[in-house]
């Protein structure tokens, strides 16, 4: 079927039900879908979006010291160890200079005037802390929806996540207990008020930031890592994990907030072009896009192989990574999930992802929510906009290349159809989070020697 016949025999179906069929173009509401596409549509955009899901793992989740605590956590860069790459040499786009230690914070690469993703590291593909990072930084908009974290679902709490960052000698290249004796240092009142005392570290004598982290790259990235003290002490633990639950009931509240898309769903016959109404058409139709990106947040939270072969276009080594194969199992095995003893309550949630042979090569489905912001695409961040990645989706991903199966299929979407598809995810942005939540926080200057 031609682009032109699909029109008229869609506009003929929805004359049959509609009385507003035949309103000039790109001033009519949703009425004139079919039933079985306002079906699909709605299940996207359900009048108001779901606030988030009570998360028994972090019982400070929505304790609102925490969140102005861990907003502070968010920011200061007081907590990481020396920058290792030299790629770090000081010019627009890095954290500092290689060798300079508290230069890199959780805002470095998630930079909330731009949606909490990266749009600082030079390229905007992957991510430059110490060095750089082996995937992309997702947005954190919307990040309350999801129970697993990460393109691979390493993390099963928030709260963990900050480890991370902290023990990657490619991120924050530092370690557990300097964190928790900057927090003693810096944070100690507000810490103590929330969470009760800090343990004594007196025992393990003052960690210098020039000692945070690994001296140099360990051979074996993406996995090396440095043995550090204190990394089996719980007491070191327990104050990083407090941390983490301060980030979370933090980056809880960060949300992409309501679109265009959803204002027409509403009623608003203005806030849809027609070109865009044909995109939220195709996206539930042809392009068969809500398979995957279902729901009020576009995902399913769930891990596909979509058979994306990696290309990193500069000089990072494309590996074969094998995805939620690998992280769901590493995910599983670690003492700060949500089984574990730092959690403060399970809800299931590590029997609703199997390990089954379909993780190979699988990520985790990104929401669509403020798609359009993010500079690249792909947990390889190597699409550099919306039309390469639904070039991608329509020829069916890449015939090799990746690991694992692939779940992709061509589309045969034409030009113009790939044009409205790109529109539609365009209109997906919402107002982005409260400004509150924006605005860098004061941080407790450093206390005199
Ligand atoms: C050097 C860059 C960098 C820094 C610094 C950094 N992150 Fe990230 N973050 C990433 C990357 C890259 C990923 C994706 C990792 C993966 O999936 O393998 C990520 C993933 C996440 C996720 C999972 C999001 C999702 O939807 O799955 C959260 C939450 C997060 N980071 C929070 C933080 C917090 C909190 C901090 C500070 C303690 C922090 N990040 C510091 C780069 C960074
Ligand atoms: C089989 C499940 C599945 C289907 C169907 C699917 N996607 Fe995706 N989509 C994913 C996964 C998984 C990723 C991340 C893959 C990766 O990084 O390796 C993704 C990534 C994306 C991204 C990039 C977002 C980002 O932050 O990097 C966009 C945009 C996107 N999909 C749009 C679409 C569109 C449009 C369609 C329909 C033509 C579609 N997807 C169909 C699962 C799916």
């Amino acid at each position: 079927m031609t682009r032109g016949s699909l029109r008229i025999a869609l506009v003929a179906a929805a004359t049959a039900v509609s009385a507003c069929a035949g309103s000039p173009d790109g001033v009519r509401g949703p009425n004139w879908l079919t039933a079985e596409q306002r079906r699909h549509l709605s299940a996207l955009s359900p009048g108001q979006l779901p606030a988030p899901p009570a998360d028994p793992t972090n019982r400070y989740s929505d304790d609102a010291r925490a969140a102005a605590l861990g907003k502070k956590f968010f920011f200061d860069t007081r907590f990481s160890g020396p920058l290792l790459d030299e790629a770090n040499n000081g010019v627009s786009g890095t954290l500092g200079l290689q060798g300079e230690t508290e230069k890199v914070a959780c805002a470095g690469c998630h930079v909330p005037q731009s949606g909490f993703l990266d749009s600082r590291s030079p390229r905007r593909q992957i991510s430059l802390g110490s060095s750089w990072t082996r995937r992309r930084a997702p947005s954190l908009l919307t990040v309350a929806q999801a129970q697993i974290l990460n393109w691979d679902g390493r993390r099963d709490t928030a709260f963990s996540q900050p480890f991370t960052p902290i023990e990657d000698p490619l991120e924050f290249n530092s370690s557990r207990l300097f964190v928790a004796q900057q927090i003693a240092r810096l944070y100690r009142d507000e810490y103590e008020a929330i969470f009760g005392q800090l343990p004594n570290l007196d025992a393990y004598g003052a960690v210098d930031p020039s000692q945070a982290g690994c001296d140099e790259l360990p051979g074996d990235v993406p996995h090396g890592t440095c043995v550090k003290p204190g990394y089996d002490d719980d007491e070191v633990t327990r104050v990083v994990v407090n941390m983490g639950k301060a980030i979370q009931a933090y980056t809880r509240r960060i949300e992409c907030g309501a679109s265009r898309f959803d204002r027409w769903m509403g009623g608003d016959e203005h806030a849809l072009t027609t070109e865009e109404q044909w995109g939220a058409v195709i996206f539930v139709g042809k392009g068969a896009c809500d398979s995957c990106h279902a729901g009020p947040f576009l995902t399913d939270q769930k891990f596909h192989n979509v058979g994306l072969h990696p290309d990193f276009a500069f000089f990072i080594p494309v590996f074969d990574d094998p995805g939620a194969s690998e992280g769901l199992a590493a995910m599983r095995a670690d003492p700060l999930n949500s089984k574990g003893g730092f959690s403060d309550g399970y809800d299931g949630r590590q029997e609703r992802y199997p390990i089954t042979s379909a993780m190979l090569g699988a990520f985790r489905t990104p929401s669509l929510r403020c798609v359009s912001r993010r500079p690249s695409f792909m947990h390889t961040g190597q699409f550099r906009s919306l039309d390469d990645v639904v070039i991608f989706f329509n020829r069916g991903g890449d015939a090799d290349g990746f690991l694992g199966v692939s779940e992709n299929h061509p589309r045969g979407l034409t030009d113009e159809e790939r044009a409205e598809l790109v529109a539609f995810l365009r209109a997906l942005d919402g107002d982005g989070p409260d400004p509150e939540l924006v605005v860098p926080p004061e941080l407790p200057p450093d206390p005199p020697q």
